[in-house]
């Protein structure tokens, strides 16, 4: 799969036309080979071709960002199904990265007003990269901020005002093994979440208790070892309700998702 992607990018067609070839240009045929011997020494496809599917994007990654994940794709449908019927939610994306799940939720619902927060400067450069380019088609406009999600300062002005927060943030335990192709080229700030992952989570639960009008949504994806663990921290952080933990397409646990606890009596209830 890897190698005809490869082969199709190297010639400018889709995959599918792979089939109908009867001949690949010498100059191609170097590349190519570049390229497999590249990926044979673990690259990342997607820093291969320079491209990321995800969902109805295709969003430029490389060395520096996170490449996005299918799972998150999930996450992605749940936050917009959350965001059906109403005409201009506000929308924090904390850790944005290549600005896969901000920039597919402006893609998506027309009306969002979407912040979209990271902290690592390399990789807020592909988010700010990748925003423009989808503004350039079209897309609604995603604020891009540099920040840390844990900082009890962050976004201030939108304290009580966010519908719905949402996060892929880093969660991979500090020494955990992981395949050459994370080690070596996904950034070290988008997956090392200390000694059980969770360091980060703790310190996102605070800012988006604040951001969060009562009511309004959290979502936040983890390691399919931690389907009990974040749900059980989210429960005891005291702000949020309506916990609850969701699988991905292969079945795992992959992303817990909660209510800002409602004010009594009010609108929201
Ligand atoms: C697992 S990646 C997810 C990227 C993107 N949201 C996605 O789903 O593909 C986590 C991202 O969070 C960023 N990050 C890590 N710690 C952060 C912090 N304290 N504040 C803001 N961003 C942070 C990383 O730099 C990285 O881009």
């Amino acid at each position: 799969m890897d190698a005809e992607l490869l082969l199709a990018h190297v010639l400018g067609v889709p995959r599918s036309r792979l089939l109908t070839l009867d001949d690949v240009p010498e100059a191609e045929a170097g590349r190519f080979d570049a390229l497999i011997d590249q990926r044979a020494d673990r690259v990342p496809l997607q820093h291969l071709t320079g491209r990321a599917a995800f969902r109805y994007l295709e969003l430029a990654v490389g060395p520096g960002v996170f490449v996005p994940r299918p799972e998150t794709e999930q996450l992605a449908g749940w936050v917009l199904e959350q965001l059906r019927g109403i005409p201009a939610p506000v929308v924090v994306d904390l850790g944005a990265g290549s600005g896969a799940l901000a920039l597919s939720v402006a893609h998506e619902h027309a009306g969002a007003r979407v912040t979209a927060v990271e902290r690592d400067p390399g990789a807020i450069e592909w988010t700010r990269h990748n925003a423009a380019a989808r503004i350039a088609a079209g897309d609604g406009p995603v604020a891009v901020i540099a920040g840390d999600m844990t900082d009890p300062a962050l976004l201030g002005e939108l304290n009580g005002r966010v519908d719905l927060v949402v996060s892929n943030p880093p969660y991979v335990p500090d020494g955990a093994r992981v395949p050459r192709e994370v080690a070596d080229h996904d950034p070290p700030m988008a997956l090392w979440g200390g000694p059980d992952g969770l360091d980060v989570v703790r310190g996102l639960l605070g800012t988006a208790a604040r951001l969060l009008r009562p009511g309004g949504w959290l979502g936040i994806e983890h390691a399919d070892q931690q389907g009990s663990a974040l749900p059980a921290l989210v429960r005891a952080h005291g702000a949020f309700t309506d916990v609850q933990d969701h699988p991905d397409l292969a079945g795992r646990p992959r992303f817990t998702t909660a209510r800002r606890v409602p004010v009594p009596g009010g609108a929201e209830d």
